[in-house]
């Protein structure tokens, strides 16, 4: 969990300039970094930020972007604070890494803390026969990916989880996947794990679920989730086919598994934004994940006809949490030299993380 410090609240002096004003002095500094400054902005980020970035990504793509770039000296990453962790651990080490709201973190990436992994690990070595390999999402924070990687596990993304679990169960690991159950349980399901072949490890009890029919555990789900691919369903599928014929349906693997199921496809971000885009022009689609990213396809691709699976659901609030002002506040901070923004990993933890990264990144 992130804590806020006093220094980290956004000068009432941002809060009188007006949104026109703002961009144009966002545009004025990177004028003159130009190559010396990058920004990376995730595709759940609000327009006016994506507009400004000089690369949009999913989680998999922003992460082999800091790591080829080696001209910025100063990387803004307009995402949520484990995406910075990564993007400092994988640049190199004249370069900094900014987050521009320090309280931008993921709930999801909280469910699964060191503590709580070495207390399962160490119950779960007692009960498993055999190698346990663990796989974390990206979703989690450098101190579970160091773990993970000093116990020769492996980080996946949305992107390529299923690559990365398919080459996991063919040396017949039984895997622990944190922190979200839905990715793990997507994937696994679609590699033809059964549903009775899985188990749940609930790290607030530290207990493992195990379904009563239990034959050999394949892979261990840890209990987080997504709170924004919660809101979708599969009632709301119903409803909008019953509306809209020929209507096709395309989720987030951060949705349940009923959703995935009663969907016609699912994928990462980048692969929602693909699949739609070669669409043919008039082919009509509800997406399942956020809506920042939903409202911006919908405008972007006006020859589709594409709705939001749920239009009322919100967007992830701390992803949210990054305005314009935030990342003018950032760049003048970087002009006097501040390091108030900047994230840093520890060194240790980085080196063991890049152990579980680079296994991922090949
Ligand atoms: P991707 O960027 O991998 O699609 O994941 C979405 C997400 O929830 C990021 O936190
Ligand atoms: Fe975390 Fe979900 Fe927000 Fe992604 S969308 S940053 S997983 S809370």
């Amino acid at each position: 969990m992130l804590a806020i410090k006093k220094d980290h609240i956004l000068p009432q002096r941002y809060l009188k300039m007006s949104q026109a004003d703002i961009i144009e002095a966002i545009k004025k500094r990177k004028l003159f970094y130009k190559e010396k400054l990058l920004i990376l902005a995730h595709h759940y980020q609000k327009d006016e930020i994506v507009n400004l970035a000089d690369s949009v990504g999913d989680s998999l793509e922003l992460a082999k972007i800091a790591k080829a770039n080696q001209t910025a000296e100063h990387i803004i990453f307009c995402g949520v604070h484990f995406m910075a962790e990564t993007a400092d651990m994988l640049s190199n080490n004249h370069q900094k890494v900014y987050l521009p709201d320090a309280m931008a973190g993921c709930s999801m990436a909280d469910m699964a803390t060191l503590k709580q992994l070495e207390i399962a690990w160490s119950r779960l070595s007692d009960k498993i026969v055999g190698n346990i390999m663990p796989i974390t999402y990206i979703n989690s924070s450098a101190a579970v990916k160091a773990f993970i990687g000093d116990h020769q596990g492996v980080i996946v993304t949305s992107g390529n989880a299923e690559k990365i679990l398919k080459r996991a169960l063919s040396d017949n690991k039984t895997v622990l996947f944190l922190p979200d159950q839905h990715l793990g349980r997507n994937t696994a399901y679609h590699l033809g794990v059964k549903l009775d072949e899985m188990a749940v490890w609930q790290p607030k009890r530290e207990q493992l679920i195990m379904s009563e029919k239990q034959s050999e555990i394949k892979v261990i789900l840890w209990q987080g989730r997504c709170c924004v691919h919660q809101q979708y369903t599969t009632n709301q599928i119903k409803a909008l086919r019953q509306l809209i014929p020929d209507l096709r349906v395309i989720v987030h693997p951060e949705c349940p598994l009923e959703v995935v199921l009663a969907a016609d496809d699912y994928g990462s971000t980048k692969k929602i934004i693909d699949v739609i885009s070669q669409s043919p022009k008039g082919s009509k689609w509800a997406i399942g994940t956020d809506n920042n990213l939903v409202n911006r396809l919908i405008n972007k691709l006006p020859e589709h006809q594409i709705v939001s699976l749920n239009p009322s659901a919100f967007s992830c609030l701390t992803m949210n949490r990054i305005h314009l002002a935030h990342l003018l506040w950032t760049m003048d901070e970087i002009e006097i030299g501040s390091e108030r923004q900047v994230i840093k990993v520890n060194s240790e933890i980085a080196k063991s993380s890049l152990k579980a990264l680079d296994r991922m990144l090949g």
